[in-house]
């Protein structure tokens, strides 16, 4: 789905007979603060005589974040089942949402001969520095994929993954979608934030942010109703507990995964609320889990992350061992946003037509 102008968004998805989030990428160098510049990758193009590389010459070292959410596990799922219907040989590495695993397993794939193309899933947006040259050193192809990090763009071949800034608009629209079932002056706003450091956290914070103040948000920090969730329900839940004991004074949450939201959506059940009517709730992903809390209407908004990125990043770190620099250094993913208002049997019809 293109991405959405001024429009409501409700008012968008109500107007299409059925919104199917197109989960595929386009080429393009989208302004984003988060955006890499779009300098072509350098690749070091083999000689005339050499025959073009095949999935079958890639051996891949892939180092994962973890198994912290539905989203990773479709994530990791895209990565091996396209392995195997490819013909890649592929080395996953599990780093249990650990720098210290990633960096050590970076520098283990370096090490080893038979791995010509590393692909990251960064924890983080910074501590790679010294891997990333040791991989250059070592003429190994390195692709990021799904969340960006800190580090000169000739450090790696591309970056395909989610505008998070986008998303966190994409968010900030929706959440004042639904909050004009609340006067002006109540439109406070509670945030369960991702992982810290994650750039999927800090893009999407980010904005959130630039996007609240057009139906007058306060900055949930400026409340004291920010704290991170760590991706996950339980520590989501206690988070919104903390919240709802601090004050009752809360119209919504931006909570930034289907984990986190729905940890959200236990605590004000609990506390005798109605989430989607006393509380409004925003998540991110688009998972199964997040359709269901859709469909119930206990969630009012969910943003689609796309988390089946692996038969793009295997073509792109294959065109890379051709020695094709065609590709920017950064590869949105075109992503769509879904609506408890567009109601049961049309939400129900689109989840029975995705992957995860
Ligand atoms: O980088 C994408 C984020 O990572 C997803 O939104 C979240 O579920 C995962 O942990």
């Amino acid at each position: 789905m293109q991405k959405t102008g001024f429009l409501p968004r409700i008012a968008m998805a109500l107007a299409m007979t059925a919104l199917v989030g197109a989960c595929s990428s386009g080429a393009t160098t989208a302004p984003s603060a988060a955006a890499p510049s779009a300098a072509a990758p350098s690749a070091a193009a083999p000689s005339a005589a050499a025959a073009a590389k095949t999935f079958a010459d890639m051996t891949v070292g892939f180092i994962q974040t973890g198994s912290e959410s539905g989203w990773r596990a479709a994530n990791t799922a895209s990565f091996k089942e396209t392995a195997t219907q490819k013909g890649i040989t592929l080395k996953f590495y599990d780093a249990q949402n650990k720098l210290e695993n990633q960096v050590s397993a970076f520098h283990q794939f370096n090490q080893d001969p038979s791995v010509n193309v590393i692909i990251l899933a960064a924890l983080d947006v910074t501590g790679y520095d010294d891997v990333l040259k040791e991989a250059k050193a070592a003429g190994k192809v390195v692709v990021l994929e799904d969340r960006r990090i800190d580090a000169d763009p000739s450090m790696y071949y591309t970056y395909i993954g989610s505008d998070f800034i986008n998303e966190g608009h994409e968010g900030a629209a929706a959440m004042c979608d639904l909050l004009k079932a609340f006067p002006a002056d109540k439109h406070n706003v509670a945030e369960i934030s991702g992982a810290v450091g994650a750039s999927a956290a800090i893009d999407r914070a980010k904005g959130f942010r630039e996007k609240m103040g057009d139906c007058g948000i306060p900055d949930p920090t400026s409340l004291g109703l920010s704290q991170t969730g760590n991706w996950g329900v339980p520590e989501s839940k206690a988070v919104m507990e903390a919240f709802l004991k601090k004050t009752k004074n809360i119209q919504g949450v931006f909570a930034h995964n289907d984990e986190e939201a729905i940890g959200a959506i236990q605590a004000i059940k609990e506390a005798g609320l109605v989430p989607g009517k006393d509380i409004m709730v925003v998540g991110f992903d688009a998972t199964a889990d997040g359709f269901k809390s859709l469909i119930s209407g206990e969630m009012g908004a969910d943003i689609e992350c796309n988390p089946l990125l692996a038969p793009q990043v295997y073509d792109a770190a294959l065109k890379a061992l051709n020695g094709d620099t065609s590709l920017p250094k950064w590869v949105p993913s075109q992503e769509g946003a879904f609506f408890a208002a567009q109601g049961k049997d049309a939400l129900q019809a689109i989840l029975a037509t995705r992957k995860y």
